[in-house]
């Protein structure tokens, strides 16, 4: 019950077994003693005289006393954890990672220049920092079993810390209604030993990977950077274009401009989508991907499109 995910979070957890508790404690407490005073001084017929009391100072204390104190206690302890849970420890080396939200995809980037989206890759027993912005609305990145939450906003960086005790998977969550594909806006933490996360760092492969074709990235790429989400891959019509039988295909721009699907097309849509709005979509629903894809990336993305044809 109690995580074991981190340090921070059993503590989190105990707080609230703290809190829980001391409720349930007093719930039970104090009905108990109601539903006893009910019996033992229940009125038991019409000479029962009602006594009538008018007041005990001693008792008032008492009652004001016990619970301000265990208020205090309460409020002392939540700070205290909550500091643990905000800060890094100071004097430890910190590993900071770029977190950016966007409709309907999480990206990050790392300090040897590496991209991820929808993974966050992390070595085991570090201090990770997560430095995080939007480039849309507001998002909310959670990661239940670390039980660290922040909003990420657009135009001003938030962070989060975490320091994962063991390698493995957690789910990421987007926690704040952020538009049509809000529920599907998941990710995952991956947490690293320290030989697959050396090997991660110098290769971009996990130990005994293969590296990809440009046509099998591309597909990874369409599917964890949240293309697919708009752009659907069978004709229909979601917020985007459908990508299939795309390359090639000739239309006109909402500004009545035609144009062919090439190559540079898919490229500056990627990275300027405003640019290029098809007749019949509307504007401002792509975020830019310039930045956020290396032109590697964009090139495999190119490739695996040009594969989506109908027979
Ligand atoms: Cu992003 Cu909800």
């Amino acid at each position: 019950m109690i995580s074991d995910a981190t340090e921070v979070a059993a503590r989190v957890d105990m707080v609230q077994i703290f809190i829980f508790g001391m409720m349930a404690f007093w719930f039970i407490a104090c009905n108990a003693v109601l539903v006893y005073f009910m019996l033992r001084y229940r009125r038991k017929g019409p000479d029962d005289k009602v006594a009538n009391i008018k007041g005990n100072h001693t008792l008032e204390i008492v009652w004001t006393v016990i619970p301000c104190i265990l208020v205090l206690i309460i409020f002392y302890y939540g700070v205290v954890v909550w500091k643990d849970l905000r800060v890094p420890p100071k004097d430890e080396p910190v590993y900071e990672i770029g977190v950016t939200g966007q409709k309907w995809s999480w990206s990050f980037k790392y300090p040897n220049g590496a991209t991820t989206g929808n993974e966050l890759i992390v070595p085991q027993g570090t201090n990770i920092k997560l430095n995080m912005i939007s480039s849309d609305v507001i998002h909310s990145f959670f990661i239940p079993e670390f039980r660290v939450k922040e909003d990420v906003i657009p135009s001003m960086y938030t962070y989060l810390w975490f320091n994962a005790k063991h390698a493995g998977e957690y789910n990421i969550f987007c926690t704040e209604y952020c538009g049509k594909d809000h529920s599907h806006m998941l990710g995952k933490v991956r947490v690293l030993d320290a030989d697959n996360w050396e090997n991660w760092e110098k290769t971009g492969l996990m130990l005994g990977e293969e590296r990809l074709t440009p046509l099998e990235n591309g597909e990874k790429l369409f599917a964890d950077r949240g293309c697919k989400g708009c752009h659907s891959v069978d004709g229909a019509k979601l917020v985007g274009p459908t990508m299939l039988d795309a390359f090639g295909r000739s239309a006109t721009f909402a500004s009545g401009e035609a144009y062919t699907v090439d190559d540079n097309y898919i490229a500056n849509s990627i990275k300027y989508p405003n640019n290029q709005i098809v007749a019949g979509y509307p504007a401002n629903q792509m975020p830019s991907f310039d930045g956020q894809l290396s032109d590697s990336e964009i090139s495999d993305i190119i490739t695996y499109i040009k594969t989506i044809k109908s027979e």
